[in-house]
């Protein structure tokens, strides 16, 4: 660690499902390898539906089954998240697009990052997939959503790490 804490921030839309999954899961990942003093991990959303709600009952179900807690408030994505986190996490292209879209200059650009990039299951050579939508769905989403939050997240802890220690 080079002194600075590695700043990530999450984001999906209503910031109430996939989001605080991410968020939720990756803060897990991070406190089980005794590396908490050396982040800072948040997550957002682009819309302002469901501002400062828990997560969905359903998808802290999910997590729960893997031992996580989801704990937040949800809120919406700010501009200013641009200046307080090194790596923007959009969870679909619906989502990149619209942080892209309130990106500043190309030092904003930069740090937005399609979740899935770091996807270990996802295919190589072909566009980055989404983490699709549990809302409207049943429970099966939501656990195929927390699984792909526990691999991702965790190749992608080991990314941030392996590029921190260089
Ligand atoms: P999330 O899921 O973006 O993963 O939090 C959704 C939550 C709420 C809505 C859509 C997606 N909504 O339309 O209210």
């Amino acid at each position: 660690m080079n002194g600075e804490k590695i700043k990530v921030l999450f984001v999906c839309l209503g910031n109430i499902c996939r989001s605080p999954a991410a968020e939720g899961t990756f803060r897990h990942l991070v406190q089980e390898k005794g590396l908490s003093s050396e982040f800072v991990i948040d997550s957002a959303g682009t819309g302002a539906y469901h501002i400062g709600e828990s997560p969905n009952s359903n998808m802290q179900k999910a997590a729960a089954r893997h031992g996580i807690t989801l704990d937040h408030k949800a809120r919406q994505f700010q501009v200013e998240d641009f200046d307080r986190f090194d790596w923007i996490y959009p969870m679909d292209e619906s989502n990149y697009r619209d942080v892209l879209s309130l990106a500043r200059n190309d030092q904003d650009r930069k740090k937005v990052v399609k979740f899935r990039t770091f996807d270990p299951d996802a295919k190589l050579g072909g566009s980055v997939p989404d983490v699709p939508d549990p809302y409207s769905g049943g429970m099966d989403g939501f656990h195929h959503v927390q699984k792909i939050m526990m691999r991702t997240g965790g190749h992608l802890l080991s990314q941030l790490k392996k590029n921190d220690s260089k």
